[in-house]
């Protein structure tokens, strides 16, 4: 028997806490070096890519696979999003799909569940105001992950290429969270100044984030850049980090937020702190100055997509939803 859930049916039973709770739980297991997660494979079509991200999690008695599809063009030419993903999950004593389900918000959820993994253990716990670039699904995401972490946050600057971008944003999020206050801002550098935390969560193919602007304590999520045509941080942000702490070593290097400072001759792989498993493992630790500058690049994990798949599998069963397919 394998249970399917719409997209729909995904958001019924998922929040925030719940995918933080499976996200820093998928980051612990891969820190004890608990989990089996091979690299993503590609395939490339002439309009997009399909990607296949697998992942075994013997904590939670699971295997899973993300299949997700990026067509830039989809809106234009058929209406349709531009990714779409689907998550199956797998027994691992005998095979069976457990269940069949939407990707495509979990892939949101549990991005910005990353995000605010690196900016519990990372970020000071006394921050106020953040500074976000990128007002899409992403920033919304990243926002509602930092909300459950540091719920002392008073302020958050949001700036995007798009002025309407920035100003829903602010509006939608004021909704969501009334006391704190939401600002649209005129630059990146804008967001950046004065803030503790700074997300970035933009596709923009070129660097935009200067070290400069970066004030001394403060925490860098940089979340957009997941290819190498994908640049947020400038090399000067590398360069005035205390620590850098990514998710995944080999896949971090791929964005061009690190290939780049690679490529300069800048980084090597040895000036990586920890990967963010290792932190949350216990096996080393994550701030300790007060004005350290520190820096988490996340790249999006299988053992993310297939923690947060089995949380809603096990919410799901509990609530009745979704329907039974027969095998
Ligand atoms: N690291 C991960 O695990 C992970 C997971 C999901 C998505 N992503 C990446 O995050 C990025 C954002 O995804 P999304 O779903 O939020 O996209 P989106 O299209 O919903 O939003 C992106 C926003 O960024 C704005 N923007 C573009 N360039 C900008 C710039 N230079 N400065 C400020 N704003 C700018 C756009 O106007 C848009 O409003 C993408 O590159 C996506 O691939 C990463």
């Amino acid at each position: 028997m394998t249970l399917y859930l719409t997209q729909d049916e995904v958001k019924q039973v998922l929040d925030m806490k719940s995918t933080l709770e499976a996200v820093e739980g998928g980051f612990r297991e891969m820190g004890d070096d608990k989990i089996e997660m091979p690299p993503r494979v590609y395939l490339h079509f002439d309009k997009g890519v399909l990607i296949a991200m697998p992942a075994y999690m013997p904590g939670l008695g699971v295997a899973g696979t993300k299949i997700v599809t990026v067509h830039p063009g989809n809106k234009k030419e058929y209406g349709l999003p531009a990714v779409i993903a689907r998550i199956i999950l797998n027994s691992p004593d005998n095979g069976v799909p457990l269940a069949i389900m939407d990707g495509t918000y979990i892939t949101a959820l549990r991005t910005g569940a990353a995000g605010a993994t690196g900016i519990k253990y990372l970020s000071r716990e006394d921050s106020k105001v953040a500074g976000v670039c990128g007002a899409g699904v992403q920033g919304r995401s990243q926002v509602m992950g930092l909300m459950e972490v540091r719920p002392g946050i008073k302020k958050v600057k949001v700036y995007d290429i798009i002025p309407e971008a920035k100003k829903a944003f602010a509006e939608e999020m004021k909704k969501l969270f009334p006391k704190v206050e939401f600002v649209p801002v005129g630059s990146a550098r804008e967001a950046a100044e004065e803030s503790d935390i700074v997300i970035t969560c933009t596709p923009s193919p070129e660097a935009f984030m200067e070290g400069a602007w970066l004030k001394k304590g403060c925490h860098v999520s940089a979340i957009g850049a997941d290819t190498g045509a994908k640049r947020e941080l400038m090399t000067s942000v590398i360069e005035k980090a205390d620590k850098l702490v990514v998710d995944f070593i080999p896949q971090a290097f791929v964005t061009g937020d690190f290939r780049v400072p690679k490529e300069e001759g800048v980084i090597t792989e040895d000036d990586i702190y920890a990967q963010l498993g290792t932190i949350v493992a216990g096996k080393k630790k994550g701030r300790e100055k007060p004005d350290e500058i520190t820096v988490f690049k996340a790249t999006g994990l299988a053992i993310q997509d297939v923690g947060t798949a089995s949380k809603v599998l096990e919410l799901a069963e509990k609530k009745g939803v979704g329907k039974t397919l027969a095998s």
